[in-house]
C-alpha cells in the first residue's frame, strides 16, 4: 500500500488534468474490476457485482478524487516571471517557497512581491513563479499553463508525508478495498473523480449516471491535533472518522450508524467527526438527481493544501479495514 501510495503522490494531477493519476489506478483496478468506464469529465467509474444470488442488492457509489490543488499560469511578464492563481484551495501561507512543476515538465520556484509591510496575509496575487526564465520570449510557461507542488514522498515511522495526500490517501484507500473484497451481496461502484478541488464537479456528473442508492465519500480530514489548531477531536493514527457534519453536508444518520456498528463490531478504531472548514465529494452526491442516501469517511491529515500533507499508515489500513467490513455485508438498513 505504502508503493502505491508513493507513486500516486509522485504523480501530477491538478483539477480538469487527472489523466496521469487515472492511469495509474487503472491499471491497479483493471484485474479487479467487472466493469471499468470514463465517463466526459474524466471520472473513472470501477463496478464490482454482487456475487451470484444476492437478493436485492444495493447499489453504492465510493467516492474519491483523483485530482490535487494546482496554480495556472495567467501572465508572463517581460523578464519571464508568471504571474498565477489558484486551482481549488491554493493557500498563500503554504504557497510561498513552494516548487512547483508543470505539466510540461518545466519546474518553478514561487517568489513574493517586496511589501512595505508583511503581514500575516500573503495574497498569492503578489506572488509570482520563477522558472528561471530571463523574458518572456524564452519563457516555458505560457498563459493557461497548469503545475502542482513539487514534493517526494518521505516516510516518518508510521507518519507518511507528501503532496496531495489529499486525496490520493482515499484513493488508494478505495483500491485496497476493492482489492480486499472477494464477495459483495452489494451492487459495488468505486469512483474515481475529477474536480472535487474546485468545486466537487465530477462526483455530480458521476452521481448521477451511475444512480446510486447510498453514496460514502472517502478523502481526508483536517485534524484539531496539532499547537493552536481549530477544537476539533480529530486525531492522526486513531483510526478512521466517521463524519457527522462538515461544511457542506450532514451525512445520513443510517449511514453513520452503520460506519459505527460495523467498526466496534469489527473492533476498528474510529473516530467522530465534526468538521469546521471545507467539505468533500459527499456534500455532491447527497444532493444530486432526487437525493442519495449519503456519508463519509475521513482520513485524519495535517497541513491539509500544502506541499507536506501528513497521514497515518494505521489510519489507512483502518479504513480499508471498516470498508470491507461494510461492503463486504448486505446493508443494515432499509431504504
Ligand atoms: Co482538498
Ligand atoms: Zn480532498
Amino acid at each position: 500500500m505504502k508503493q502505491l501510495l508513493k507513486t500516486l503522490t509522485e504523480t501530477y494531477g491538478p483539477s480538469g488534468y487527472e489523466d496521469a493519476v487515472r492511469k495509474v489506478i487503472l491499471e491497479e483496478v483493471k484485474p479487479l474490476a467487472d466493469e471499468v468506464s470514463v465517463d466526459a469529465l474524466g471520472n473513472l467509474i470501477v463496478r464490482k457485482k454482487p456475487s451470484a444470488g444476492a437478493k436485492n442488492p444495493r447499489k453504492i457509489m465510493l467516492a474519491a478524487h483523483m485530482d490535487e490543488i494546482g496554480v495556472i499560469a495567467s501572465h508572463v511578464d517581460k523578464k519571464g516571471f508568471v504571474r498565477f492563481t489558484g486551482v481549488g484551495g491554493a493557500f498563500g501561507r503554504y504557497t510561498l517557497g513552494a516548487r512547483v512543476r508543470f505539466l510540461n515538465g518545466v519546474t518553478g520556484v514561487v517568489g513574493y512581491d517586496r511589501l512595505e509591510q508583511i503581514d500575516n496575509w500573503l495574497p498569492i496575487n503578489k506572488m509570482f513563479i520563477d522558472v528561471g526564465a530571463t523574458s518572456k520570449e524564452d519563457c516555458p510557461v505560457k498563459v493557461g499553463d497548469i503545475a502542482a507542488f513539487e514534493r517526494a514522498f518521505i516516510e516518518m515511522g508510521d507518519r507518511l508525508v507528501a503532496k496531495s495526500l489529499d486525496d490520493r490517501s482515499g484513493v488508494v484507500v478505495l483500491i485496497e478495498t476493492l482489492r480486499a473484497i472477494k464477495s459483495t451481496p452489494n451492487d459495488l461502484y468505486f469512483v474515481f473523480t475529477t474536480q472535487e478541488e474546485v468545486g466537487t464537479r465530477g462526483a455530480g456528473t458521476a452521481a448521477f449516471g451511475v444512480n446510486p442508492d447510498i453514496g460514502i465519500a472517502v478523502d481526508v480530514t483536517p485534524t484539531g491535533d496539532t499547537p493552536s489548531s481549530l477544537k476539533m477531536v480529530m486525531e492522526l493514527g486513531k483510526g478512521p472518522c466517521v463524519k457527522f457534519r462538515d461544511v457542506g453536508m450532514i451525512s445520513d444518520p443510517r449511514v453513520v450508524d452503520w460506519m459505527i456498528n460495523a467498526a466496534e463490531k469489527a473492533k476498528i478504531p474510529y473516530q467522530r467527526e465534526v468538521l469546521l472548514v471545507g467539505s468533500t465529494d459527499a456534500r455532491e452526491i447527497q444532493i444530486s438527481r432526487a437525493g442519495v442516501i449519503t456519508g463519509a469517511l475521513s482520513i485524519p491529515c495535517r497541513y491539509v493544501h500544502s506541499a507536506s500533507e501528513m497521514i497515518d499508515i494505521n489510519d489507512l489500513e483502518n479504513s480499508v479495514k471498516l470498508l470491507t467490513a461494510m461492503l463486504s455485508k448486505p446493508v443494515a438498513f432499509s431504504l
